[in-house]
């Protein structure tokens, strides 16, 4: 059997300095035998400092071949002044559209250790451990028409269109119900029924495909309420599933509930569970360059990637366990530290969970 194809993508600020990290966990499996192999690549400002373009040929070549692809972050204040077809958000937008990687996946897992350093109460998120699912190429961000006019009485307009096929749906609902049957086994599907007419085929088509799941426990919640029971009881959620615009607010929402943005991975597929994994947070230049980015989100991705595209959640279970690990062990980055705690860099916590994990 051939390896395992991954194509690494570092991108820019602080991305290389986490994709270290991620390396060297991939090492480290490599050398256990894991029929894994990689090479570098460029997205973002990265790709346009090298090639002149954020999605250059060389990158979508690589990125077709690629059986899973390790995004880290793009972008930043050196990007800022470049016109819009060549920013890096233009090379992210690009590779997602190009591979049709339309369900985002976003786990929202709290470390109890760390409960802290949440906004909220301890014990409204001890144990939290939420898969959020967000439709990435349909919704509103993409439907037709969309543009400017003037009203009647001379006002300036604007519109959008809320668009969603069946077919659209069924596959996200399927990605859904597929990882749910991995979890606890319940589906908590989002929309606004009782106003869109999207939202109304949206739920047909969940409750269709739901069938094919006798075995997951299919729910029902307005976008709003899901907003108001992610902070007031995000226990009581295990999958949610949901449309692009919805599952933006909702997603970002969720990874508050678990302290710091550097913890949190997330995985992009496509219809053959082929993927895009990265950590949810951006480029970070505040800190690029200063060796202490935390690279735990990266290191995640990296477990999601064997869960989600290599079909071992085996591995996914023991790189997050290494990284439980290491928290519990009271190993921290700036970003997770409280007050008065030992900091350590980029480098000592990514050596500290491939020592965890060497062990597990
Ligand atoms: P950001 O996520 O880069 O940073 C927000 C804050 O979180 C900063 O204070 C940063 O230092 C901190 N932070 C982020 N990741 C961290 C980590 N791993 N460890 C410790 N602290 C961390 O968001 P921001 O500042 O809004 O954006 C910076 C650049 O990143 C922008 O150019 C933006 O467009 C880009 N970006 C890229 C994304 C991607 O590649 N998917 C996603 C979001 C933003
Ligand atoms: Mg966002």
């Amino acid at each position: 059997m051939s390896n395992k194809k991954i194509l690494i993508l570092p991108g820019d600020y602080i991305g290389p300095e986490i994709m270290a990290e991620a390396v060297k966990v991939l090492e480290l499996l490599r050398d256990e035998g894991e029929a894994i192999e990689w090479s570098f690549g460029h997205l973002g400002g990265a790709a346009y400092d090298a090639e002149g373009h954020p999605y250059p040929e060389s990158t979508q070549k690589a990125a077709r071949a690629a059986d899973a692809i390790l995004l880290g972050a793009v972008g930043g204040p050196k990007y800022d002044e470049l016109p819009r077809e060549v920013r890096p958000e233009r090379g992210l937008l690009g590779i997602r559209k190009d591979l049709g990687l339309f369900a985002n996946l976003r786990p929202a897992l709290a470390f109890d250790e760390l409960a802290g350093a949440s906004s909220l109460k301890r014990e409204v998120i001890e144990g939290l451990d939420i898969l959020i699912l967000r439709e990435l190429t349909g919704d509103i961000y993409f439907g037709q028409p969309r543009g400017r006019r003037t009203t009647a009485d001379g006002h300036a307009e604007g519109f959008d269109t809320m668009h969603y096929s069946a077919p659209e749906i069924e596959r996200i609902a399927r990605v859904a119900f597929e990882a749910a049957r991995k979890r606890s086994k319940r589906v908590c599907s989002v929309d606004k029924e009782n106003v869109l007419e999207t939202s109304r085929l949206w739920r047909e088509v969940v409750i269709q495909v739901a069938r094919d799941y006798p075995d997951v426990e299919l729910t029902h919640m307005y976008v709003d309420n899901a907003a108001m029971q992610l902070v007031r009881r995000p226990k009581q959620f295990d999958v949610i599933v949901t449309g692009n615009i919805f599952g933006d607010i909702l997603s970002d929402e969720a990874s508050m509930l678990c302290g710091s943005i550097g913890l949190l991975p997330s995985a992009s597929l496509d219809v053959h569970n082929k993927g895009m994994y990265e950590p949810i947070h951006g480029s970070a230049p505040d800190i690029a360059g200063q060796g202490r980015a935390n690279p735990i989100a990266t290191i995640l991705s990296v477990g999601m990637m064997f869960k989600y595209t290599f079909d071992r959640g085996d591995i996914a279970e023991r790189i997050d366990a290494a990284v439980k690990q290491v928290i519990r062990d009271g190993k921290r980055t700036g970003d997770i530290a409280a007050a008065g705690e030992a900091v350590i860099g980029t480098r000592e916590m990514g050596d500290a969970i491939v020592a965890a994990l060497r062990r597990k």
